[in-house]
């Protein structure tokens, strides 16, 4: 079977992280966050993914290659932004096989069930089945209505609070038949606001909830959310090799420290906590609900909490960074500084003064 995976959004919403890699290749648990993705359709039998590229695109074909976890990766590249349907069209000839195939979104990581999505497929025999979630809130989604035997009567993409069908929401992933790509034309086309409204409309296109682990990474509270429930999944703390953690620090559960990670004395990292490759922390820091991307270094007693830290930002002594916060690639803190909630620090860019107001640095 074959999977179609969107992986060229602009990943607008995690800027500054994302004006330097594409959301896939954000660090989830140690790991790149796509790559959860594709070991789960490797073991539930898909055997060659398409990667839709566009933004960073050589990004994404430098790290994943040709195959990985013994599955084919073939990329699909566009000259221009497609959309979420476009994509489909265009890859439409490395799909079709006779088989329905898979389509997701790439910056959603799930642990669903795809064997038990295609089956449900099967039985309804629509040209198209949605897995659905259900959520608090549905306006940042598509959220549809249902019949008793899972029809989808009504799609909704991002519908204004308040006029949601219900709380069931499209997940991001899809079984499509190939009779689909008649309804995708040819450019940049929206699956959810030009080809879903239009197979609910004919009757034929399904629904299947699902339960389990599912986030769309796409704002930095879903990125962290979904940091915290990968590590609870891993149930402990992973510590990679050549690790250094002084034996006064403490690592709470669940984190996770990537190779050669150095922890000063009476550090706390954790609990819900990433630190990737080569990180340097100091003594007497205090890092919580935390993504820490590779190579950072964190001064003496600094602290971080709800935050994301980009690649070899440096991060001086008694600095403080607070909730909602994202520091940009090579960027560095001062002595003493204060960054406040919901911040977003440019990459290189260089604080030497608390801003004490949201916003972003330029
Ligand atoms: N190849 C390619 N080209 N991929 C794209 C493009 C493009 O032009 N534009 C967006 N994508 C990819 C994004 O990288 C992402 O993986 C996926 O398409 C969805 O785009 P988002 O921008 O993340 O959409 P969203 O999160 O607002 O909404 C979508 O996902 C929700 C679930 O997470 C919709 O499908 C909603 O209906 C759904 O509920
Ligand atoms: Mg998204």
């Amino acid at each position: 079977m074959k999977a179609l995976v969107l992986a060229g959004g602009f990943g607008t919403r995690l800027r500054p992280l994302s004006c330097t890699r594409p959301k896939m290749l954000f660090p989830l648990a140690n790991e790149v966050m796509l790559d959860w993705t594709l070991k789960n359709l490797a073991s539930s039998g898909v055997d060659t993914v398409v990667l839709a590229v566009n933004y960073m695109a050589e990004a994404l074909v430098r790290y994943f290659g040709p195959t990985k976890f013994d599955l084919g990766i073939i990329y699909s590249r566009e000259d221009r932004p497609l959309g979420t349907g476009g994509p489909i069209k265009k890859a439409a000839e490395l799909l079709v096989d006779g088989e329905p195939f898979l389509v997701l979104n790439g910056d959603v990581i799930s642990d669903i069930d795809y064997g038990q999505l295609i089956e449900h497929h099967k039985r309804k025999g629509g040209l198209a089945t949605i897995a659905l979630i259900r959520v608090p809130d549905p306006s940042r989604y598509g959220a549809v209505e249902l019949d008793g035997d899972d029809k989808v009567l009504r799609f909704v993409e991002k519908p204004e609070l308040g006029t949601a069908p219900s709380n069931l929401i499209n997940a991001g992933i899809y079984v499509l038949e190939k009779e689909v790509l008649d309804y995708i034309p040819d450019g940049k086309v929206s699956t959810e606001k030009e080809v879903f409204p239009l197979l609910a409309k004919e009757g034929k296109l399904y629904g299947h909830e699902v339960r389990g682990l599912w986030v769309d990474i796409g704002v930095p509270d879903a990125y962290l959310e979904a940091n915290h429930l990968v590590l609870e999944k891993l149930n402990g703390s992973a510590v990679g090799e050549g690790c250094v953690v002084d034996e006064t620090a403490t690592v709470l559960e669940p984190s996770s420290l990537g190779n050669g990670v150095l922890i000063g004395a009476h550090s706390v990292i954790g609990p819900d906590t990433s630190i990737s490759d080569h990180v340097q922390i100091g003594q007497g820091c205090r890092i919580e609900r935390s993504i820490i991307f590779p190579g950072v270094t964190i001064g003496d007693y600094s602290s971080i909490r709800n935050a994301i830290i980009g690649e070899n930002a440096s991060i001086e002594r008694w600095v403080k960074v607070e909730s909602g916060s994202l520091i940009g690639d090579y960027a560095t803190i001062s002595d003493g500084v204060t960054i406040t909630q919901g911040v977003s620090i440019c990459p290189s860019k260089t604080v030497t003064e608390s801003i004490l107001e949201p916003g972003q640095v330029m």
